[in-house]
C-alpha cells in the first residue's frame, strides 16, 4: 500500500494530490493515509502537506537498495549478480574475491575504506558523495586489448552522465572524465590473465557526485556532479543508464574487436586532442595532441611532425597549460 501511496505521490510529482484522490485510489481511509506518509517522511521522502490541497512530494531519499541494484542489473543481460553493500574496502578488490565464485557481477558500495586508484594512488570514496562500483567481466579477447575497455567505458558514462545529469563531461586519455579541467570520474581496470587469455576484468568507476569539499590535495583538480547541476544527481538513475549504454557498447566492442566504433566518440570528447601536451617521462618536449587511435593509442606531434603513439599505461599526459596532476 505504501509503495503505491509513494507512486501516485512520484507520478504526480511537484504538484499536490488531494488526500480524497489518494484514499479512493488506495481504498484505504484518511489515517491509513496519513499513516504511510508518515512512514514514507520516516524513510527520508520530504512531503509537504497543505490543508485543502493535499501532499506534494518535494525530494526523494538518495538510497540505494539490494533489490532496487538487482532490478536495475536484471534488466540487461550483461550481468548475471548484483551486490549492493554499505561499506567495503575496495570494490574492485571485493570483486576480485567473488571471481571465485560467479562468472559476471556488478558491486555497489555507499563508502570505500580503502578506495583505490591508478597508480598505486588511494581514491576518496565517502559515504553520500559519490557513486563507487566495479563491474567482473569475463571478455573473450586478448589481454592486450583489455585496456581498450576502460575507453569504451569511458564513452559509456559519459553517454550516462549527459543523459541523467544534463553534463557534457570531456574524456581525458585514457581513463579520466572531465567537466572543465577537473577530473569528476576515474576509471580503474584490473584483469587476471594468462598470456594469450583473460580470465576477468574487474573495471571499477568511481564519480564523484556531491561532495561538499575536497582535500587540499585534490581541491585543484576535482570536482563532483552536482557542482554543475541544479538537480539532485541520483546514483540509481546512473547506474541504469549506464549499464544499458555499457550492454550495447560491450557488444559493439566484441565485435569489432577494437575501438574502430568508438573513435569518433573518443575523439569527439577528447580533453587533450587539438592541445599542447607532455608526458611525465619526458616533461621538456612538448606535444600537439591529434586523438586517439582505433587501437586506443595517444597519437600525438612532436615540434618536427614526427608522430608519436603512445600505449594505455605507458606514461601520464597532461595538458601543457595545467601542470599540476591528475
Ligand atoms: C583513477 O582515476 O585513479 C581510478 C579511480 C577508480 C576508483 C574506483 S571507485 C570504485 C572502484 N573501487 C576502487 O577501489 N577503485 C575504483
Amino acid at each position: 500500500m505504501r509503495a503505491e501511496i509513494l507512486k501516485l505521490l512520484t507520478s504526480n510529482a511537484g504538484a499536490f494530490i488531494s488526500g480524497e484522490k489518494l484514499i479512493k485510489a488506495t481504498g484505504i481511509t484518511r489515517q491509513g493515509v496519513w499513516k504511510h506518509i508518515q512512514g514514507l517522511i520516516e524513510e527520508g521522502y520530504v512531503i509537504e502537506s497543505v490543508k485543502g490541497q493535499g501532499y506534494r512530494i518535494q525530494a526523494v531519499p538518495e538510497r540505494l537498495t539490494q533489490s532496487q541494484l538487482e532490478t536495475i542489473v536484471s534488466e540487461s543481460t550483461l550481468l548475471e549478480k548484483a551486490y549492493h553493500l554499505e561499506t567495503v574496502g575496495s570494490t574492485n578488490a571485493f570483486l576480485k574475491e567473488q571471481a571465485k565464485r560467479v562468472n559476471t557481477a556488478l558491486v555497489v558500495a555507499d563508502a570505500q575504506s580503502a578506495g583505490r586508484g591508478r597508480l598505486g594512488r588511494s581514491w576518496e570514496s565517502a559515504k553520500g558523495e559519490g557513486l563507487w562500483m566495479s563491474m567482473l567481466l569475463r571478455p573473450p579477447i586478448q589481454p592486450l586489448k583489455a585496456s581498450m575497455l576502460t575507453q569504451v567505458v569511458a564513452v559509456s558514462m559519459a553517454k550516462a552522465i549527459r543523459e541523467v545529469a544534463g553534463i557534457q563531461v570531456q574524456i581525458k586519455w585514457p581513463n579520466d572524465l572531465m567537466v572543465g579541467n577537473r577530473k569528476v570520474c576515474g576509471i580503474l581496470t584490473e584483469m587476471a590473465a594468462e598470456i594469450n587469455a583473460i580470465e576477468y576484468v574487474i573495471i571499477g568507476i568511481g564519480l564523484n557526485i556531491a561532495q561538499g569539499a575536497f582535500p587540499d590535495d585534490l581541491k585543484e583538480i576535482a570536482t563532483a556532479l552536482a557542482w554543475h547541476t541544479n538537480k539532485p544527481v541520483k546514483r540509481d538513475l546512473i547506474i541504469a543508464r549506464f549499464l544499458k549504454c555499457f550492454s550495447e557498447d560491450y557488444q559493439r566492442f566484441l565485435e569489432a574487436g577494437d575501438l574502430v566504433d568508438f573513435v569518433a566518440d573518443l575523439n569527439a570528447l577528447s580533453y587533450l586532442k587539438g592541445h599542447q601536451v607532455w608526458l611525465s617521462e619526458t616533461p621538456e618536449v612538448t606535444y600537439l595532441a591529434l586523438g586517439v587511435s582505433r587501437d586506443g593509442e595517444l597519437m600525438l606531434n612532436d615540434a618536427q611532425g614526427q608522430t608519436r603513439l603512445v600505449a594505455f599505461g605507458e606514461v601520464s599526459v597532461r595538458r601543457k597549460e595545467y601542470a599540476t596532476g591528475i
